[in-house]
This record gives C-alpha cells, structure tokens and sequence, in this order.
C-alpha cells in the first residue's frame, strides 16, 4: 500500500489498561513513519520506532515552538501555552530550562526522599484506619504527588479535585470540547496569577519564590512564562505523576504474582519502576513537533511545517531495543526507555518522579503484602494519556 494515500485518524480508539497497543506494533513493523489526520482535521507524521522517535525528540529541525506558535498544524484548536518551557526551543528553551533545573536536581530529589517516605507511610496509615478496602488513586496515588508539588512550590495544599479537573482538561484530546478546554486553563490561568500574589507578598525557600524573584528581579522570565511554568510544573509534577503511579500499580496488581516477586524482593523496586515505565504504553499521543526544513524520516520525506508525532510509548516497545519488549520483566536491567522523553525538553523532574514512584512502591509492597485488586479500574479517556481514575483495592 501506498503509505502517504493511506490516511488514518489518530489518536487510535481507546483502550482501557496500559498494555500494548497493538496498532502501534503494527504500525513498527510495516508503515513507522505513516501520514495520520488529527482531531483538528490537520495532518500529521506518526512515528513509532525508537530511533527515529529520538531523531524527532533530539535534533533541532524538529521544532516544538512551530507547534505551539503563530499558525501551523495542531492537534487540535486549544490552547498550545505558547509561553511555556515546552513551548520554548533553544537557546530560548535554555534560558527558561536553568531557572528549575537547580531545585530538580538528582541531589535535591534524593534529599526528598525521605520525607516522601515518611509521606507514603502516613498515607498508608490513614489507609490502615479504614475499612480494607478503598480507591488507592484517593488515598494514595493521587495525595502522595500532589503534597510533594505543594511543598516544593512552597503553596498551601492545592485543592486535588479542581487540579484533577484542569489536569483532565490539558490533557484532552477528544475528552472535551475544545471550549472548555480554553475555558479551564483560563481558569487555572486566574488561580495561579491570585496563588502568584498571595507567594510575591510573603516568599520563601521555594521554587514559586524563585520564579517570582526572576520576574521582579532579574526581568529573567515574563509574567505570561511565570504562569506557564506553574501550570506545566502542576501538570507534570502533580498530573503526570499521579496518573504514571496508578498505572505502575495497577499493572503490579493486574497479575497479582508480579507484586508477589516485588513484596518477597523489594529491593527490586527500583529496576521495577523503571520496566512499568518502560511497559506500560499511558502515552498514547505526544506534544507534537514541526519540521523546520525538509527531512528524511525512516525513509519518508517531511516537508518544511508539517506535524511530527514523537509516539515514545511505542519506541518503548520497538523490538530492535528491547528483547522480548511486550513481555513485563520487573527484573529486566536497567531498560534505556523513553518514558520521560529524549533531548533538550527531557524531563526535568525525572529523578524527583523516580523517587516518588520508588519510595511509594516500596511503601506499599512493604507494608500492604496483600494488597489485590478488588474490581475494575476505570479509566480516563480521550486524554493524550491512558490512566486509571480509580483503582480499587483490598488488602
Ligand atoms: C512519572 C512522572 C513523570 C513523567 C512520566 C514525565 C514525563 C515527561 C515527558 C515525557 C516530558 C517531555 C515532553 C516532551 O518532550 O514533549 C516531560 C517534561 C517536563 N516535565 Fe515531566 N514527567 C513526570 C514528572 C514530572 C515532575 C515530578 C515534574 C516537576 C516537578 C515534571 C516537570 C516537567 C517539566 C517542567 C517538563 C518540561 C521540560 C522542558 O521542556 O525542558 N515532570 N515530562
């Protein structure tokens, strides 16, 4: 078949869980650079192997700034946050990128590892209070991140229903009409410049104080890049993570005798949550890119301003990079995936996530051996991200 006659609609019908999708098996094995049609009506590239997937993640001519400003093709007809350090390519990008990277450091991400132990433990207390059985996203996966993010923009606790709403509404795809999702980050938009306020009148040792100082002091950072960075703080460090730490759990508890091995074997955590990210296909979308020239991808020629999709869950599954990569090995060494992506935008709050997931993995299988699924987890849907909204449990 002719590649470029063949035009599909992307995202792919939804699917519950987070095991492989397996159009994008498919799609690696016979079409890996393949013409899709968006939400929006636009066309775009889809990219599904792991080299050509850090070829869009990693060289310049793959610009996220051409997919976030002035006219081009977008996902759909919402907000891009223009202003934010995803928005940003460098050496823009760099500017914005230094004024975090400090207070996100693998060094002040393992000084919190204790207290977010500690944290992990009180929840599970509080879980212990209760009846047997309970939703974890409540109780665990969803309060655990959500306090971490408050301490470290040094706000008070954020009320985790109205972020989860805001969250659901930036990650929509199809979920919401494109006007409500305008319509929430205006909202969120009004909080954080009140929360911006409230932080400029009375500062402190935090990485909101940081970013006001930028502002005000050195003019480092305008106040439209000081609100896209707290919402992209909030959506990473509070949405992503919340929603990723579900997912862990939920493939731990889908086959109970995986977190059997992790319960008899805890040091094993660590290598654990690195295989879940690397298995587990949430991203079922990406932040789109746009060629800025012409370009040669997996035999396929981009025209200068046409959409690039980075499908990285995808690459976490190419068969080139991992043996067996549809098999969940939770002892598999130190798999080199692509779950916090590739490049200059590679997730600056990787090692503050990884601490997370590991301290609240370990929490768990060591206190609550016999933690199972007590029924069905529902899922989000039409979000950009694949993630359980509740997960019940007993133990
Ligand atoms: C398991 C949890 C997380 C996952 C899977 C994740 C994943 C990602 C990915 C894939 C990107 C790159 C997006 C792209 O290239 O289009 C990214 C960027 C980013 N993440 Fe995370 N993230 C997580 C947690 C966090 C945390 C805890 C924070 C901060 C507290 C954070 C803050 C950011 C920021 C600010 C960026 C933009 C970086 C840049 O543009 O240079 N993330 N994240």
């Amino acid at each position: 078949m002719n590649q470029a006659e063949e035009i599909r609609a992307f995202p792919f019908p939804h699917r519950d869980g987070l095991d492989p999708m397996p159009e994008f098996a498919e799609l690696r094995q016979n079409a890996p650079v393949i013409r899709v049609r968006l939400p929006s009506g636009d066309p775009a590239w889809l990219v599904t192997r792991h080299a050509d997937v850090r070829r869009v993640l990693a060289e310049p001519c793959f610009s996220r700034a051409r997919a976030t400003r002035g006219e081009g093709p977008r996902i759909n007809r919402t907000t891009t946050l223009p202003e934010s350090i995803l928005a940003a390519d460098p050496p823009e990008h760099s500017r914005l990128r230094r004024l975090v990277a400090p207070a996100l450091s693998g060094r002040r991400a393992e000084a919190m590892r204790g207290g977010i132990a500690l944290l992990a433990g009180q929840l599970l207390d509080g879980m212990e209070r209760r009846p047997r059985h309970a939703d974890l996203v409540a109780h665990f996966t969803r309060p655990l991140p959500l306090t971490v993010i408050c301490d470290l923009l040094g706000t008070p606790r954020l009320d985790g229903d109205q972020l989860d709403a805001w969250n659901d509404a930036l990650r929509s795809v199809t979920a919401l009409p494109d006007a409500e999702v305008i319509a929430a980050v205006d909202d969120m938009t009004g909080y954080l410049t009140d929360l911006v306020a409230a932080k400029r009148a009375r500062p402190g040792d935090d990485m909101l104080s940081v970013l006001i100082a930028a502002r005000d002091e050195g003019d480092r950072l305008s106040e439209g890049e000081l609100i896209s960075f707290c919402i992209v703080l909030l959506a990473g460090g509070y949405g992503t993570t919340a929603d990723r730490l579900a997912g862990l759990v939920h493939l731990l508890l889908d086959r109970p005798e995986r977190y059997e091995l992790l319960c008899r074997d805890p040091e094993l955590v660590p290598a654990a949550v690195e295989e879940l990210l690397r298995y587990g296909q949430a991203t079922v979308g990406a932040n789109l890119r746009v060629a800025t020239r012409d370009v040669v991808l997996g035999g396929v020629e981009i025209k200068e301003g046409e959409a690039v999709i980075p499908l990285t869950s995808s690459a976490n599954h190419d068969e080139d990079v991992h043996p067996a990569p549809d098999l969940l090995d939770l002892t598999r060494a130190a798999p080199a995936h692509l779950a916090f992506g590739y490049g200059a935008h590679f997730c600056v709050g990787a090692q503050l996530a990884r601490v997370q997931l590991q301290e609240a993995l370990a929490a768990l299988v060591v206190r609550l051996p016999t933690l199972r699924a007590a029924g069905p987890a529902q899922w989000k849907r039409g979000q950009i991200t694949r993630a359980p909204r509740t997960l019940p449990v007993r133990w």
